[in-house]
């Protein structure tokens, strides 16, 4: 009878031929330049054929830890405790005193103690009411560890298989220690049968391939002879470079979904603020520490901002005199209306949520309102990888008679669980026009920590009042950065990578 099989699958037999044993899949692959799949899909025509076959061997390999191999390299810290002792003759000493003297942390010196004594070198006493050491023996031949450990000294890696059982104590021994690490692998060896070994190879033909089947085939049966080129349904296609949606605009727009099916509408802003929305109007004291220079871009041009009618000017400006009609003291100084007027770049998009109070009330709207902004912001930072001097706020607001803290919590919930964190904390917090306030947390479990997101509260009356939101309606706002999260979403180290736009990294995204 004769055979037709693959090319590839002849190649093979003819350099198993050669050798008088059983080959690692991996040299093989290694000897005939071939890929494993390649070779491994031969071998399966091989066993179709009887001609050949393949066992498996699960393979244990040991190597050193960062700490075992420090200790390959510097001893065991018993032993490098003992030699401190040695070098400088001491055969008694206080604990505190040796551990102040060794250039040795805290942990190791512990260990090393523990082990000194297990191996019966040193005894320890707190007789004297100080805790101290003793020598007890003179000879300190290498322990049953340091042998085993100086296995590795010549080998990086070791076989399992080829550990005695005394070997095995010792291991058990490192691995308690975190010395060593375990790798598994499992081997493939593979061997001809006997008829493989002896077959006529003249009687192998090499079957045709054709990528293509004709009818003229299928009604002769010729098909038989010949194998089809298989397609190759992994292999890569050619790479499109084709224009894609920024990773950061599919981030927003992934928290612009979020908002909308929870019902609130999106605003958008001035980037250029006046100082009387960006500050003023949010209660911040016109000598407040934000508004200096170091934290806000002043703009020379425009010079001035366009205040709101003038009523409202005069009752904000009451808020921080006196408090006004909000029931406040106010910050009682002489507010000054061109500061008010200084132009600045949004250092937050809550001024564009005072805006809408401020639209509120001169439109006279109905409540609830329900808004969101997702826009930049300006901060005088110096940059580095973690901090921009330009970046996005996501903040949001609720306008409605009788909300709460708890409604407050129960948005930011629902908010943050449509995000992807379902577990989330609020912790009092600190703004200058949010009573109460909170700092909202929540649980990452990628990383198991958790993050912290970003500010919330309930707009105080000073910011409220100006703007005819009385109790019992209420103004509910939270806000946070949006690089922070964007770094753990794309898992980005640097978070200029987002305004620096690394190709690679870009091109590597979905559409
Ligand atoms: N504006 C705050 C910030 O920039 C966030 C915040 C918004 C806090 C709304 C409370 C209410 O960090």
């Amino acid at each position: 009878m004769t055979y037709r099989l693959k090319k590839q699958v002849i190649d093979i037999l003819r350099v198993l031929r050669k050798k008088d044993s059983e080959v690692l899949a991996t040299d093989l692959v290694k000897e005939m330049k071939i890929d494993y799949i390649v070779l491994m899909s031969a071998i399966n025509d091989l066993i179709e054929y009887d001609l050949g076959g393949f066992r498996e061997n699960d393979l244990y390999k040991i190597s050193l830890t960062g700490e075992g191999i420090d200790y390959l390299k510097n001893g065991l810290p018993e032993r490098q405790l003992l030699s401190f002792l040695l070098e400088n003759q001491i055969k008694e000493i206080g604990l505190e005193e040796l551990l102040k003297r060794l250039n040795l942390e805290k942990k190791m010196f512990y260990i090393g103690i523990s082990n000194l004594k297990k191996n019966r070198w040193i005894a320890q006493s707190k007789a004297a009411g100080e805790d101290k050491i003793y020598l007890i023996t003179e000879e300190f031949p290498l322990t049953n560890l340091e042998k085993f450990l100086k296995k590795f000294e010549k080998n990086v890696i070791i076989d399992y298989s080829t550990l005695s059982k005394k070997d095995l104590t010792q291991l058990g021994i490192l691995n308690k220690r975190n010395l060593i690490k375990k790798k598994y692998k499992t081997q493939r060896i593979i061997f001809l049968t006997e008829k493989g070994k002896t077959i006529d190879l003249s009687k192998i033909e090499v079957l045709k391939q054709v990528s293509k089947l004709t009818s003229e085939m299928l009604s002769s049966g010729s098909w038989r002879n010949y194998e089809l080129k298989p397609f190759d349904v992994v292999k890569p296609g050619p790479l499109l470079k084709a224009g894609k949606i920024h990773p950061m605009n599919r981030l927003i727009n992934e928290i612009r979904e979020i908002f909308l099916s929870m019902g609130f509408t999106e605003i958008r802003g001035p980037i250029i603020e006046s100082a009387f929305y960006n500050f003023d109007a949010l209660f911040q004291p016109q000598d407040h520490p934000a508004r200096e220079m170091q934290d806000t871009f002043y703009l020379n041009q425009p010079k001035k901002a366009k205040l709101p009618e003038e009523d409202r000017v005069q009752a904000v400006k009451e808020t921080h005199e006196n408090g006004g009609d909000s029931g406040s003291r106010g910050w009682g100084y002489n507010w000054d209306i061109n500061t008010a007027k200084k132009t600045v770049l949004r250092t937050h998009t809550t001024a564009t949520t005072i805006r809408r109070l401020a639209q509120y009330y001169k439109e006279n709207d109905e409540t609830p309102i329900k808004v969101f902004c997702i826009d930049r912001v300006f901060r005088n930072e110096k940059v580095d990888k973690s901090h921009l001097a330009e970046f996005t706020q996501v903040e949001g607001i609720v306008i409605d008679e009788n909300v709460t803290l708890s409604d407050l919590i129960g948005l930011l919930s629902e908010f943050y669980r449509k995000m992807g964190f379902p577990k989330i904390i609020t912790r009092p917090g600190f703004f200058p026009y949010t009573e109460p306030s909170m700092e909202v947390s929540v649980f990452y479990d990628k990383i198991n920590e958790w993050l912290e997101m970003g500010g919330s509260g309930i707009f105080r009356p000073e910011v409220t009042y100006p703007w005819g939101i009385k109790n019992p309606t209420r103004v509910l706002a939270w806000g946070q950065g949006l690089e922070r999260i964007a770094m753990l979403y794309f898992g980005r180290k640097d978070i200029r990578d987002f305004y620096i736009n690394p190709i690679k990294w870009l091109r590597s995204q979905s559409y």
